[in-house]
């Protein structure tokens, strides 16, 4: 068959996990590389803008490409039973590929900081979802602790097969421009995604784009130098204070001679706006973040992009997160049922 079937089918003897001749699949990946030039000329003109839209994965995120692969190998390596912290997105897709593959999956999550689509498909999709009084950092460390203890895989990006998957989305971006961009710009939370990326480019053997992370103000330890103990952001998907692979993600962006900054929250749902009307394409508010923080990389500093590409991933679909719209937007406008009413709003 010649059609898509998933990043383990298209790219399996690159990808360093046991199982490849099993996989649990969606069809993952092949996602769509958008140019932008609208959103270009509003907040980074003199540069091509292409927005990564990962939000068209099979269970709305970028998670899906680590969990096809993480899965893979939990099901090569006989568990019955994974578990994640989630901030929602892994948990919802570590919830669907588990159901897939047969096993039992347990999320923990910070209780009441989850956007509802997230919540709705852990559910939808058979998960245990237990939500705790703390942070996804608590949540983190309970998970690591639980390993110890029973016999059940974590599947959060501490598991190296989760970079597996991930990195391949740093050849697609290669493969669909043709060459590799010049930046790669994305939110920074728990800096498995970032550093997937990197891996991904560095194991291509080319030119590597220079990296721009972004992190919430309220939820920047990166960018600080030291944990957050109680990480503050409306982009509840980066609401992270202590990011398991802070270190590596640290040092990608240091041989990239990349930036790492903190957006606020303000400024994360301006971007968030901002994408939707200007392009049309609908991302969860943390995953604007990496828009925020190339339109601030550009106002210090507009030379760096003058005739550059630019890729912008959008890690999440903005349908996971109603909720974000309605905080922000002018509700509905209430009409009776009558032309003459509908004329007047339609003028
Ligand atoms: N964007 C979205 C939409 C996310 O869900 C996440 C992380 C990130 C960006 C940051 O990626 O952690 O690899 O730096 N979400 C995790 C979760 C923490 O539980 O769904 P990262």
């Amino acid at each position: 068959m010649s059609y898509w079937q998933g990043l383990i089918h298209r790219y399996g003897p690159s990808l360093n996990i046991d199982g490849v001749d099993r996989p649990v699949s969606l069809h993952e990946g092949n996602t769509p590389l958008i140019p932008a030039p609208k959103l270009a000329e509003a907040i980074c003109p003199g540069a091509e803008i292409f927005l990564k839209y990962e939000g068209l994965n099979p269970t709305g995120s970028f998670k899906d490409r680590g969990m096809t692969t993480a899965i893979t190998q939990a099901q090569a390596q006989g568990a019955k039973a994974v578990v994640c912290a989630s901030t929602g997105n892994t948990a919802a897709s570590a919830a669907a590929y588990a159901a897939r593959a047969g096993m039992k999956c347990l999320v923990i999550i910070p209780d009441g900081k989850i956007a509802l689509g997230k919540l709705a498909g852990a559910i939808a999709y058979g998960a245990t979802v237990v939500a705790i009084d703390g942070s996804f950092d608590d949540a983190l460390n309970l998970v690591r602790d639980l390993e110890s203890r029973i016999p059940i895989a974590v599947v959060n990006s501490v598991n190296p097969a989760r970079l597996e998957g991930q990195k391949t989305a740093a050849w697609e971006v290669e493969d669909q421009l043709g060459r590799v961009p010049d930046w790669l710009s994305l939110p920074v939370g728990n800096a498995g995604n970032i550093s997937a990326y990197w891996l991904g480019f560095i194991e291509r053997g080319g030119a590597r784009p220079r990296l721009l992370g972004t992190q919430a103000a309220g939820a920047a330890p990166l960018v600080l130098g030291h944990p957050v103990e109680k990480p503050e952001t409306k982009a509840t998907a980066i609401r992270i204070g202590k990011p398991a692979r802070g270190d590596q993600a640290l040092a990608a962006i240091r041989e990239s001679n990349g930036i790492l900054l903190a957006a606020s929250d303000e400024e994360i749902f301006d971007a968030y706006r901002l994408v939707a009307r200007l392009e049309g394409v609908f991302c969860e508010p943390s995953s604007a973040a990496g828009i925020a923080g190339l339109k601030k990389t550009y106002a210090d500093h507009p030379d760096e992009f003058k005739g550059k590409q630019v890729v912008c991933v959008l890690t999440g679909n903005g349908l996971k997160d109603p909720d974000s719209v309605f905080e922000q937007e002018t509700h509905l406008i209430r009409i009776p049922n009558d032309i003459e009413a509908l004329v007047e709003v339609a003028k």
